[in-house]
């Protein structure tokens, strides 16, 4: 039988694993640590990088109509819930909600949020999961009569591969049933440039994120990365349509993991990061063999989507 490991074990096995392979690579869920998840909240903020606010502002303009999708009386879901910010949105406009579910593998910040929006949200019964979503996992058996809508925003579905992408849809149409719904934020392909911006921003903040990671490892499992030696890039790749996160080595040099040592070559690059940016057709299509895509709500200049799907 596999020995389950903790998530330290894991981290060190992921990092060895992808610090052995041809090009370099790191999982971006590496990226959340404390000061991570700030300098996240930084990027949201700024100017280049739009998806967060055209986004907000997809929502904001179109709940009423979002919300005749619904129907009467809901269970909203959300998987990776983080600080549940967005989902203010819906929790302020819908009066068809009757439960929040929000999951997140972090337990102890779930149930602070959750603390939080039951003193905002007193009509709404808020039942916090701490789940990893990406694998199967059950909801608590209650509002049996209620219809379940995923909320997914920030187009995080645009960070995973496409296995995961499909794993995700299993897992979801399995916990909607028949009669749920998906509301999903898809980050839609456009001008190179202004994607290229966007995750390399004027300020640095990006570059602080991306290298924030290897002190995250170093901390965790003890790794010797040097953030100094790295210089951060974001480029777009056009097959199968991407922004790649990236560290160039600015020198030749070594990094110790446990008892391996890896050679890192100047202007060899680890991956950190797949941002994966999707036409209105191509994410209808990845969809396809689990929902039908029922409606999409862009921005006037169609940077973003937000998308409400249903089983087929
Ligand atoms: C969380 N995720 C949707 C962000 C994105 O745009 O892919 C992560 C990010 N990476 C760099 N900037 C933002």
């Amino acid at each position: 039988m596999n020995k389950v490991l903790s998530p330290q074990e894991t981290m060190l096995q992921e990092v060895l694993h992808g610090l052995s392979l041809p090009q370099k690579s790191l999982p971006s869920k590496y990226f959340y640590d404390q000061r991570g998840s700030e300098l996240f909240d930084e990027i949201t903020e700024l100017e280049e990088y739009y998806p967060t606010r055209t986004e907000w502002k997809i929502l904001t303009e179109n709940l009423d109509k979002m919300s005749s999708y619904f129907g009467e009386q809901i269970l909203l879901i959300e998987p990776g819930s983080g600080s549940s910010e967005k989902t203010r949105i819906l929790l302020s406009g819908l009066d068809s909600i009757c439960c929040y579910i929000p999951i997140d593998i972090s337990g102890a910040y779930l149930e602070k949020v959750a603390e939080g929006l039951r003193i905002e949200y007193p009509k709404i019964d808020i039942q916090p999961l701490e789940a990893d979503y990406t694998r199967p996992f059950v909801l608590p058996d209650i509002y049996s009569s209620s219809r379940r809508i995923v909320f997914f925003p920030g187009s995080t579905i645009g960070n995973f591969k496409r296995e995961t992408v499909n794993r995700f849809f299993e897992v979801i149409s399995e916990i909607i049933g028949k009669e749920g719904g998906i509301l999903i934020g898809v980050d839609l392909k456009k001008d190179v440039l202004i994607l290229e911006a966007a995750y390399n921003d004027s300020k640095g903040v990006t570059a602080e994120f991306n290298k924030n990671m290897l002190v995250h490892l170093n901390r965790k499992i003890g790794s010797d990365f040097n953030p100094e030696l790295y210089e951060h890039k974001s480029v777009w790749v056009d097959n199968p349509g991407k922004i790649e996160m990236r560290l160039i080595s600015k020198e030749d040099h070594q990094v110790k993991v446990m008892d391996e040592v890896f050679d890192i070559k100047k202007g060899e690059y680890i991956h950190t990061e797949n941002s994966h940016k999707y036409s209105l057709d191509e994410f209808e299509d990845i969809a396809s063999p689990w929902f039908n895509v029922v409606k999409v709500w862009t921005d006037e200049k169609e940077y973003f989507s937000v998308q409400y799907l249903e089983p087929r």
